[in-house]
């Protein structure tokens, strides 16, 4: 039988054959193989939902929205394959040329959450592979079957691409390693990966951090969230009532952007509750593969557990429960507990905690210089939101939410991938899918070429 170090050896070993010839098929061509993929994915669309929604229990709906934003990713993809800009720069010797050129890596590691499976392994695998790396996946232990279905689906699209690749074995852009989490270890350990970008939890974070620096590699970090919103009384309440739920209640309390602290202004905070306790009932639960469902279960019956811990972690710490927190069950196979609002009068030590499950905490402000402090006072710092219809408070925002992403009058969650992803503090620093994240699939050099005769030096140095 073959060992598990076997097995990676593989992997690895097929992964970086594909590179060495992939890095010199021209990035436009390499585009051209994303934008099929594109179109793969765009035909089994309801085929992948439905794979994501079976293994995770994520609504169809929501997971329709997943399978389009790894199409849009191949989309992005494309056009940036035509656009991997280097500067040049003005030298300050004579007949000399200065200019930033950006070349690939090498095979990447990518190692995804089981929350979105496709949508995050997309964010890495289409860029990186049109910047002309190879990637090494390491899916979830969680989300069975849907990296195999991925695969499928990129093996097909690769088989039919034979355009200018000189007979690239472009099924291998893409191996999946065994979702066990041996795997992911020796990936993170191997020195012949020199990045890694890792999605999932602070604690596996910061593991995979420090065994990649170590070995002085580069790793691109996702991590959790933590995420808060400001409902300001100058705030259309309604609006801010529908976003809130949204980012609380979106894949059942389990995004990394999900909303999980709401801060509202004393005179608008009666009001905000009890609209929001009754848009909170007025939704329910139920499974995950009926179109109209909004609210699907959680992961696993560990999720239910937890949930139900953290609502008595809270009233423990004087959290009022509002609504929801119990458990229900359909007879299907999937876990499902109702999603909990919780009201505090000044934040508990439980709200600097990240926990990965329904439960949404309430808690009033007087000032905004004061609910911004308590949006910032907690060791993450993916996204947060202020609903305000004051120019001055939502710029006082945007200046001071100490996040990677910051909304007004939108939900903390549901980005979309033109921007860069990702936050400060504990939440690792990375970014990912859009703008200029590409650059850290790349190697950059600094050319300078000398098209004289003679070697006049830079610093007005003479050496004659
Ligand atoms: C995640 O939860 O890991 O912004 C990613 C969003 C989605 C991605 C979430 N586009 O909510």
């Amino acid at each position: 039988m073959k060992s598990e170090k076997d097995i990676y050896q593989e992997h690895y070993i097929a992964s970086k054959e594909a590179f060495e010839l992939w890095q010199h098929v021209p990035a436009p061509v390499r585009g051209e193989l994303i934008r099929c993929f594109g179109n793969t994915l765009r035909s089994h669309k309801e085929e992948v939902a439905k794979t994501i929604t079976k293994a995770i229990g994520k609504t169809i709906n929501e997971s329709r929205g997943e399978v389009q934003e790894a199409i849009d990713m191949c989309d992005f993809a494309v056009g940036l394959s035509r656009q991997l800009y280097g500067f040049t720069m003005p030298s300050e010797r004579p007949d000399h040329r200065i200019q930033e050129v950006w070349h690939p890596l090498g095979p990447v590691g990518v190692i995804t959450a089981f929350n979105f499976p496709v949508a995050v392994l997309a964010w890495n695998f289409c860029i990186a592979a049109v910047c002309g790396n190879s990637v090494i996946w390491k899916p979830s232990e969680q989300a069975l079957g849907v990296a195999e279905h991925i695969k499928f689906l990129w093996n097909e699209t690769a088989w039919s691409f034979t355009r200018d690749t000189n007979g690239t074995s472009l099924r291998d852009l893409l191996r999946v390693l065994p979702n066990e989490p041996g795997y992911g270890k020796m990936l993170a350990h191997d020195k012949n990966i020199p990045l890694i970008s890792f999605t999932g939890s602070e604690k596996t974070g910061r593991q995979v951090a420090s065994v990649v620096a170590n070995r002085l590699g580069k790793s691109i970090l996702e991590l959790g969230g933590n995420n808060s919103a400001i409902v300001s009384d100058k705030a259309d309440i309604d609006l801010a009532v529908k976003g809130c739920t949204f980012a609380a209640l979106g894949t059942t309390g389990q995004r990394c952007t999900t909303l999980r602290r709401v801060f509202i202004q004393e005179k608008a905070y009666e009001r905000f509750i009890w609209k929001m306790v009754s848009a909170y009932n007025s939704i329910k639960v139920g499974n995950p593969h009926n179109d109209k469902t909004l609210v699907g279960p959680v992961v696993s019956k560990e999720c239910v557990l937890y949930t139900r811990q953290t609502i008595d972690d809270a009233i423990y710490q004087g959290a009022r429960l509002m609504c929801g927190g119990h458990e229900v069950f359909f007879g299907d196979n999937f876990n499902y507990v109702y999603p909990a609002i919780m009201s505090v009068d000044t934040p508990i030590p439980i709200m600097k905690e990240e926990r990965f499950v329904p439960v949404v905490y309430l808690c009033p402000y007087q000032t905004l210089e004061q609910a911004v402090r308590m949006c910032n006072d907690v060791p993450q710092g993916l996204s947060s939101c202020i609903f305000s219809d004051d120019v001055n408070e939502t710029e006082y925002f945007l200046r001071n939410s100490y996040t990677g992403i910051v909304n007004v009058n939108t939900s903390t969650s549901g980005a979309e991938i033109g921007g860069a992803f990702g936050g400060e503090k504990n939440t690792g620093g990375g970014r990912e899918s859009g703008s200029d994240a590409w650059k850290q699939y790349m190697r950059r050099t600094t050319s300078v070429i000398n098209y004289s005769r003679y070697l006049p030096l830079a610093q007005g140095i003479k050496f004659d």
